[in-house]
């Protein structure tokens, strides 16, 4: 259920702005679906890598709606919330919004779930140290 109230704000960090261009549209002409999750998982990636100060790969994207369409000329935002950090996993929630070409208002148009592990240099999952849990939670 999507009630106005509590989609009228994002909820998070802003990670990425992106404008959504034809090349990413499906046969309908609006943007398509696997261009805007992929935008989601970068952002969270940024997030979650700054969290852990090192690399992190996504391991699951755990639930994903998409709530309204994206258009040709959307201006995307996706906004990155810790929701839970373990040994090695950072769980998040990833809000899209979009501002419409030529308006000034935001709607959230996607939320998901996205789970990433911090990972070394030779791609084995690495304990998220606990200095960044204190000073990042
Ligand atoms: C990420 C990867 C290194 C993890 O290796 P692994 O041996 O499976 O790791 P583990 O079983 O020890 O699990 C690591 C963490 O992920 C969590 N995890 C495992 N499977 C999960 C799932 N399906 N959903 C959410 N979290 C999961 C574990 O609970 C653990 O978290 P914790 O340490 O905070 O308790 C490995 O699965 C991998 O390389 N996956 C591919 C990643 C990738 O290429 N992503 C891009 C996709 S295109």
């Amino acid at each position: 259920m999507t009630d106005k109230k509590s989609s009228a704000t994002p909820k998070g960090e802003l990670s990425i702005r992106v404008l959504a261009m034809p090349e990413s549209t499906n046969p309908a002409g609006d943007i398509f679906g696997g261009w805007v999750l992929s935008q989601m998982d970068i952002a969270g990636g940024i997030v979650t890598k700054k969290f852990s100060k090192g690399r992190t790969v996504t391991i699951a994207v755990n639930s994903m709606t998409f709530l309204k369409p994206v258009l040709v000329g959307d201006t995307l935002c996706c906004y990155v919330d810790i929701l839970k950090v373990g040994t090695t996993s950072i769980k998040v929630n990833i809000e899209t919004w979009v501002a419409r070409q030529y308006e000034e208002e935001r709607e959230k148009v996607t939320e998901g779930v996205f789970t990433y592990v911090a990972v070394c240099p030779n791609r084995k999952p690495r304990a998220i140290e606990e200095k960044c849990k204190v000073k990042c939670i």
